[in-house]
């Protein structure tokens, strides 16, 4: 039997380490993807070397267009069986405050970062009838988190691009499914976790103006306190890892899959609440 070769990016940490591991565990021949050489080998140690890293920025066009020489020679005749779209970077601004800078690194990395490596690697694809999973961003896409609205943006794009996508290649038989997680989190980075998010939040209260602060600091610390209230209740990355999995063996993936139970709760707000209500539950939430 020919190997079923997957590529998952951002598979330093997090979805993508998770997704990784368990992947290899089920007999897939893994290239983790990851921008660090010790990431690579950390990987390789952990898996007992199943797991083959290879480096990817997919910000960065000649890093996308190196991975996938590299990757044709290892998958050879077999093609990509599965590409995992997991690699993103979380933006918390006011907009009133964002900078060029910020949304160009957001989109570059969540949006254009997946698009350019789909597209490079859908040769690959193709060969082996191979399926594409996409990392959509969960209740911060579909309920348009304030104070996170540029990653909002970013994450509403990848819907959007999905969905065109999953229609463009069914002609070639070619599954695209997108994930939406809840709060999630691996044993080993928990506490890293919730300490880079409350950084994130911190971080942009002090690259405020005074104006800025006067007007956004508070609610920008509730938005924090409310995001790390939800860490009690995160999954952890093996249970989104099995819904990737889902998505790239099942006989009939889904287009969407829901991870965690606050997700499905966000999106009947999404759906049912109209809009006014939604702004006044974020009032509440934030004092905005
Ligand atoms: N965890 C959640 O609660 C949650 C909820 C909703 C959606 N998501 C989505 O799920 C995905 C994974 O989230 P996570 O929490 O596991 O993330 P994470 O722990 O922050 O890890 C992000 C991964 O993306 C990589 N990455 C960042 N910039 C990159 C670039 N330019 N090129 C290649 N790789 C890059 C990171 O690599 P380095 O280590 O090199 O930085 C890391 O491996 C993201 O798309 C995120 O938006 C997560």
């Amino acid at each position: 039997m020919q190997p079923r070769h997957v590529l998952i990016t951002g598979a330093s940490r997090g979805i993508g380490r998770g997704t990784a591991l368990h992947l290899s565990r089920a007999g897939w021949s893994v290239h983790a993807a990851v921008r660090r050489h010790e990431d690579g080998v950390r990987l390789e140690q952990e898996s007992e070397g199943r797991i083959q890293p290879i480096r990817l920025d997919v910000s960065d066009d000649e890093s996308i267009e190196l991975a996938h020489k590299s990757l044709e020679q290892a998958v050879g005749d077999a093609g990509l069986s599965g590409l995992v779209n997991n690699a993103g970077i979380g933006a918390v601004a006011p907009l009133e405050y964002v900078t060029r800078e910020k949304l160009d690194e957001a989109f570059a990395v969540n949006f254009q970062g997946m698009v350019m490596t789909t597209r490079a690697m859908l040769p690959l694809i193709h060969r082996a009838r191979g399926r594409i999973v996409n990392i959509g961003g969960g209740g911060a896409a579909y309920l348009g988190f304030p104070l996170m609205g540029a990653l909002a943006a970013t994450k509403y794009a990848v819907e959007a691009m999905t969905d065109a996508l999953r229609v463009e290649l069914r002609g070639a038989g070619i599954r695209v499914s997108l994930i939406e997680p809840g709060m999630t989190y691996s044993d080993r980075d928990k506490d890293r976790f919730l300490q880079e998010s409350n950084a994130a939040f911190e971080a942009a209260s002090a690259r405020l103006p005074d104006e800025g602060r006067r007007r956004y600091a508070e609610p920008l610390e509730k938005m924090r306190e409310f995001n790390a209230s939800f860490l009690a209740k995160a999954v952890p990355a093996e249970f989104v890892a099995r819904r990737i999995e889902h998505a790239l063996t099942s006989s009939r993936p889904r287009s969407r899959y829901y991870c965690g139970s606050e997700t499905w709760v966000g999106i009947l707000i999404s759906k049912l609440l109209p809009s006014r209500a939604r702004d006044a539950l974020w009032g509440h939430i934030t004092g905005l």
